[in-house]
């Protein structure tokens, strides 16, 4: 089968769309798949062959002329994190031009790029919370952290509400330190120029994936926690090793195991999702209360990712695990 594997993008994820379309290649198997990354940047579309040459995509249907010869695919492999791979527009071209892919839909990847959204669609689910918080848009800049105080306790989370790896994301501890977050989160919010500002929940950290394999089935891979030792965990936490403590599986009860698996499972299918996607939250101390921080429907596949750490506890061969994802899409 001949597999497009989209990488590149518009924000500052791109770097780490780079490096999980690199490791997702060096995984799959090359028996089974031909596969061509193409990168997709604000000007351009292009695959890069391997003498080095550059040819452009055709965009009217996603192919590409190689010596003549017109290439099209059968699947593409979306590993593009933030905007277009991870907010519906990408997913809603390839709708258009009737080519497969291995994530959500379009609807689903642009509710869940917007954090504040997605938590009106999941509210309701069984044993789940959420953190109290306020949605700022463009006009309330001004006003902004007169609105945070009135509304919100410290200590806060503020972060653009489309954002990814923590870019543009501060704890504020001190009212003081409110306004610089605020402005920094403005500054890199790009869709919508809206910006989340959440109470602090204090508790563990983790990060879950689900996938659907093909044969139809939901598969809850083990959970992830996170411990850094940085105030929290922030861009470089996320990608330099040796910042952050990843245990995998996550050391919870039976009971937290269960409870989690059972809201991973409901998000699943409550937002209509596709393929892989990796929900993050918060356990609290004290209430043993699962807080949604958010859902990744693109999420990382480096080499650091925790989605490659809990195949891997899992008992699956990456290779298999991304093999699943293709065959499930072409269902
Ligand atoms: N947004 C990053 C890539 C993640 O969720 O893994
Ligand atoms: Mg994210």
């Amino acid at each position: 089968k001949k597999i497009a594997l989209i990488t590149g993008g518009y924000t500052g994820e791109a770097e780490v769309s780079f490096k999980s379309a690199a490791f997702v290649q060096e995984q799959l198997d090359k028996q089974k798949y031909d596969i061509y990354p193409i990168t997709i940047t604000l000007d351009t579309w292009f695959h890069v062959t391997e003498t080095g040459i550059k040819i452009p995509v055709n965009r009217e249907n996603f192919s590409l002329d190689i010596d003549g010869h017109i290439l099209t695919f059968d699947v593409a492999f979306i590993i593009l994190h933030g905007s277009p791979g991870e907010d519906g527009r990408l997913q809603g071209y390839l709708d258009m031009i009737g080519i497969p892919y291995t994530s959500c839909g379009a609807l689903t990847s642009a509710l869940t790029m917007n954090k504040e959204y997605t938590k009106a669609v999941i509210a309701g689910i069984q044993d789940l919370y959420v953190a109290k918080s306020v949605l700022l848009f463009g006009a309330d800049r001004k006003e902004a952290a007169e609105i945070v105080q009135q509304n919100l306790t410290l200590p806060y989370f503020v972060k653009p509400n489309a954002g990814g790896s923590s870019i543009g994301m501060s704890k504020v501890k001190a009212l003081s330190e409110l306004q610089e977050a605020l402005d920094k989160a403005f500054d890199a919010a790009n869709t919508g120029c809206q910006v989340l500002v959440e109470e602090f929940v204090t508790g563990r950290e983790f990060s879950q994936g689900i996938f659907r394999n093909a044969k139809g089935e939901l598969v809850v891979l083990p959970a992830t926690e996170v411990r850094t030792t940085r105030e929290f965990f922030d861009f470089e936490a996320k990608y330099v090793a040796g910042l952050t403590e990843e245990i995998t599986p996550a050391d919870l009860t039976e009971e937290q195991k269960e409870r989690a698996s059972g809201i991973i499972r409901d998000i699943y299918v409550r937002l209509d999702c596709k393929g892989m996607v990796r929900v993050d939250f918060f356990l609290e101390t004290g209430t043993d209360k699962f807080y949604f921080i958010e859902i990744n429907t693109i999420p990382g596949q480096t080499p650091q990712s925790f989605i490659p750490q809990q195949v891997r506890a899992a008992g699956m061969k990456e290779s298999d695990f991304y093999a699943e994802l293709i065959e499930a899409a072409i269902l």
